[in-house]
């Protein structure tokens, strides 16, 4: 009998081939391995589609609330977010996907699995960092790295062995990778960077001039830096997020366009919709500014890029990963409370927010009545604050006629520099 391999199948083209491929290639029977990540697909067609094709089992795996669980909500707890824009749906569902095939693959003693990855991208990075770490001595096969086809000869290649590609292959002007997390969209007309994406990128979000013109105010509670309810209606992640994808796609927010440096060095034109992600991502930070110190968010905004590089480029099974995140964890204790956001015509404004375990004080910030600051104390803070500045400007600054027109340069006028 011949050895066993667990193919990721997606339903789409690539990983349709190569149902069909390694067999031929590799002499071995392919189990076909679908994960659902909330990408709202028909999953049953797709499973029956890999038997079609000539798999020897097709399996299905419902992993959206693990997903959430175990990739989002730490994500969200870290505040990660790619260079400052992307919110990592794709990199975060990548070990994931890789525990699933290796666990699948050890059940059927399987003596390798397969991605439908290209050379060129992130995600084989990440499935074979995760898989070769999680299981060395699997054996990972990648036939879309392999082939040197376009898509022309790929569909040919389907047609001559009989696939019934136009049945089941939509095709797409793009490449796009779906979960609740987000969607990301590539290649086609985006290629361009300096072409704006077309209208038929986007399924989650609407365009602004389509958006309703009156607010939508919303109420999001968390515990420990875990959304718990919308609007004081508790439900589970992967109800919240689905919910929170579709209010706030209708008002056009989580439109996400910008240039990418992936880890294998290219520079990509990348564009996402992260409707749910981007409303979390905003309303979570503002409820950190309130019940963390400025020492803590400051020293947490490098973890959170570290954390967000680690899972990028695939480090997932480290322990540089759970290293970060028992710093992340322990700084989430005390991130409980509500926040109110304001979404309206694709942009998400948080207008209010509050907390058992708040750190503002009225009595020491306000203005008005019942002032509790010790105004005279701040005399003496100044006089201690600024000390070193005095006695360094006194000996080097305003001798120095240079170094202060460097600092404060002498007024020009307009038009020149
Ligand atoms: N650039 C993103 C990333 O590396 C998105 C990748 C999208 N993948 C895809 N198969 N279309 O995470």
């Amino acid at each position: 009998m011949p050895d066993t391999v667990v193919l990721a199948y997606s339903g789409g083209l690539d990983t349709s081939v190569a149902i069909r491929w390694i067999p031929e290639k590799y002499g071995l029977d392919v189990i076909a391995l679908t994960i659902d990540l909330g990408n709202e697909k028909d999953i049953e067609p797709i499973r029956r589609r890999a038997l079609a094709i000539g798999a020897k089992e097709a399996l299905v795996i419902d992993a959206r609330d693990d997903f959430v669980r175990a990739c989002v909500w730490p994500a969200l707890q870290a505040n990660a977010l790619y260079e400052g824009k992307y919110p990592l749906a794709t990199a975060l569902a990548r070990p994931l996907i890789a525990k699933l095939l290796v666990d699948v693959a050890r059940e059927h003693g399987a003596v390798a699995v397969a991605h439908g990855c290209t050379g060129k991208g992130n995600d084989q990075v990440r499935f074979d960092i995760s898989i070769s770490t999680l299981a060395p001595d699997l054996r990972i096969i990648a036939p879309v790295r392999e082939w040197t086809w376009n898509r022309e000869d790929e569909i040919a290649y389907a047609e001559q062995h009989g696939l019934d590609l136009g049945a089941f292959v939509k095709t797409s002007p793009y490449s796009v990778d779906v979960n609740l997390w987000g969607r990301s969209i590539e290649s086609g007309v985006l290629e361009d960077p300096w072409v704006e994406p077309p209208e038929d990128a986007f399924l989650w979000t609407k365009p602004i001039e389509q958006t309703p013109l009156t607010p939508r105010y919303l109420e999001i509670e968390f515990e420990q830096g875990i959304p718990v309810a919308l609007d004081g209606e508790r439900l589970d992640g992967v109800e919240l997020i689905s919910r929170l994808n579709k209010i706030a796609g209708e008002h056009g927010i989580g439109r996400i366009d910008h240039i990418e440096n992936r880890f294998v060095g290219i520079k990509s034109r990348e564009v996402y919709e992260a409707p749910a992600a981007t409303v979390l991502l905003e309303a979570h930070r503002d409820l950190e500014q309130l019940t963390l110190s400025k020492e803590q968010q400051r020293f947490k905004q490098l973890v959170s890029r570290e954390f967000a590089d680690m899972v990028y480029n695939g480090f997932w099974f480290t322990m540089h990963h759970a290293d970060l995140m028992a710093y992340v964890q322990s700084t989430q204790r005390f991130v409980t409370g509500t926040v109110r956001v304001r979404l309206n015509r694709g942009s998400c404004t948080v207008v209010g927010r509050k907390s058992p375990n708040s750190l503002y004080s009225e009595a020491l910030a306000t203005y008005g009545r019942g002032d509790q600051f010790n105004h005279q104390a701040a005399l003496g803070f100044i006089e201690i604050a600024g000390m070193a500045a005095r006695v360094q400007a006194a000996k080097q600054l305003l001798p120095s006629a240079e170094s202060l027109r460097a600092i404060m340069p002498p007024k020009t006028e307009p038009g020149t520099h």
